[in-house]
């Protein structure tokens, strides 16, 4: 096997494999913010990313696309259903999200996660050059680090959670508790979004194990393991220019004519998934409709919906739920010719939403919990007119830097509905004011900062390392 001295392990390759029915098969872009942050940093430093392909039993050879190097990982149905939409999508991803939906602990899902680990950290091991860089990605994998560092204790081992790390009475109620732990603590640098994270993941480490901390540093009997806060971003540079392209800026002003040429046109991006917050910002647009506040020709809501995790339970009862409430909300309030809420459950490439972001006015971001929402820089990225309005979730990691946005619980739709109506009605002054800081801090912290941060940590012996000092 080629053998490779970086290597960014993750749940999925950043395409993924669609089968049609009739057995023709193309690659597409896999859907979430992991992929949008990590592909762009590995075309530029070249490396193996090793990961799922999407589908069933898919044995591939190593493969080139779209610049980068591609090893893929195979899963059997069974393990898709335990380990991808069981373990990690029914139990840790609601656990992690504060449990806003009840997770589900089952011992025959937590046997295909570690069976599962077990199979990417043997490949890590196998596609790694002595002394390589391997990064690993997410919740999927964290079992990862010690299973690799036991394999390989030459390599450098870094850990990414692109996800909250939850307080420590949350996470106690997970039955498998000090094997995650352990796992995580096989690497050198465990990077989480928010500062909290990282904190929580400490007091968690001295509670569960009896191991000391102090700063950043965890004190196991033979190693330094560091946390840290990295806020994940996006490639503003990349959105920047391409929303100065004159097919994107006539694909944003027919998209408003087609919407009937409204006064405002508000936006939600997002996987259908009910960490999002999709229902309540549709509700609160609802009521100021029904109280009269803003009139059905006034304003449209655009909701992009993109499918996601479509074999689980709590996804399925969501999309129900959502598109029951646009039903009702459209059927309520609409006119002759015009729908105040235009809903799409499809998947878009990134021009086109490059063209939505410039072309809506108000932008709404209100999840329940977030590890960082790229969405949300996504949409500051595309407006160097000035002008837009982001409304935005105190509960998406983004809120801690875009402090100028219209901030908002969203639980609270009274709350939600002032700074929508507050967002629509903003001067093109204050609108500027806002946009100009929220960019300038994407603009600094895009996703080569956040990379080069995280691996330039990584690289560094620690403070307080005994093999070091
Ligand atoms: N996205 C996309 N096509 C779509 C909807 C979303 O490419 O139809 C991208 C979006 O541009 C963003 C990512 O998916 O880069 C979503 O990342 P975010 O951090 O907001 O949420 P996540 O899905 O990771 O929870
Ligand atoms: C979030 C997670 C990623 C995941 C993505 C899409 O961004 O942090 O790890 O890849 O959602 O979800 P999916 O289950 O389709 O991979």
């Amino acid at each position: 096997v080629g053998r490779s001295s970086f290597l960014i392990v993750a749940n999925r390759l950043p395409v993924d494999r669609i089968v049609e029915q009739d057995g023709t098969a193309s690659w597409r872009r896999s859907p979430g913010g992991l992929v949008t942050a990590i592909a762009p940093v590995m075309q530029r430093r070249h490396g193996a990313w090793l990961g799922w392909s999407g589908a069933p039993d898919e044995e591939l050879e190593p493969f080139e696309q779209d610049g980068m190097h591609l090893i893929s990982i195979p899963l059997s149905a069974e393990e898709i259903e335990l380990y991808y939409e069981g373990f990690s999508n029914a139990t840790l991803w609601p656990l992690y999200h504060d449990v806003v939906a009840t997770p589900v602990f089952e011992r025959r899902m937590w046997e295909a996660y570690r069976a599962v680990n077990e199979r990417f950290a043997r490949a890590a091991a196998e596609h790694a050059e002595e002394g390589a860089v391997v990064w690993v990605q997410d919740y999927q994998l964290q079992l990862v680090p010690s299973m690799l560092r036991e394999l390989r204790p030459d390599l450098r081992i870094g850990f990414f959670l692109h996800i909250p790390f939850p307080p420590v009475e949350l996470f106690w109620q997970l039955p498998w508790r000090r094997e995650l732990v352990q796992g995580l603590l096989g690497a050198d640098l465990v990077g989480f979004q928010l500062p909290g994270g990282a904190a929580n993941f400490r007091r968690l480490c001295r509670r569960l194990l009896g191991v000391p901390y102090k700063g950043n540093e965890i004190f196991l009997e033979d190693r330094v393991v560091r946390t840290q806060a990295f806020p994940i971003s996006v490639d503003f540079g990349e959105l920047d220019e391409m929303v100065r392209r004159p097919e994107v800026v006539s694909r944003a002003k027919e998209i408003r004519m087609e919407l009937g040429d409204p006064e405002h046109m508000l936006l939600g991006v997002d996987r259908l998934d009910y960490t999002k917050g999709i229902g309540q910002r549709l509700e609160a647009f609802g009521e100021l409709l029904k109280d009269g506040l803003i009139s059905p020709g006034e304003a449209v809501f655009v909701q992009i919906a993109t499918p996601s995790r479509e074999r689980v339970e709590e996804y399925r009862r969501l999309r129900d739920d959502i598109e029951l409430q646009v039903g009702r909300i459209n059927g309520e309030t609409s006119e002759f010719g015009s729908q105040p809420i235009q809903y799409f459950h499809q998947s878009y490439p990134k021009d086109e939403l490059a063209a939505l972001y410039l072309a809506a006015d108000v932008m709404v971001v209100t999840p329940l919990r977030d590890g960082m929402n790229l969405v949300a820089k996504e949409y500051v990225s595309c407006h160097h007119d000035l002008h837009g309005a982001l409304v935005l979730s105190e509960f998406a990691g983004a809120a801690d830097e875009l402090r100028q946005a219209f901030l908002v619980n969203p639980y609270d739709v009274e709350g939600v509905k002032r700074q929508m109506l507050a967002a629509m009605r903003a001067t093109p002054h204050e609108l500027a004011r806002r946009m100009r800081t929220m960019r300038r801090r994407v603009a600094t912290y895009d996703v080569d900062r956040w990379a080069g941060e995280f691996l330039n940590s990584l690289e560094s012996p620690a403070a307080s390392d005994p093999a070091t000092s």
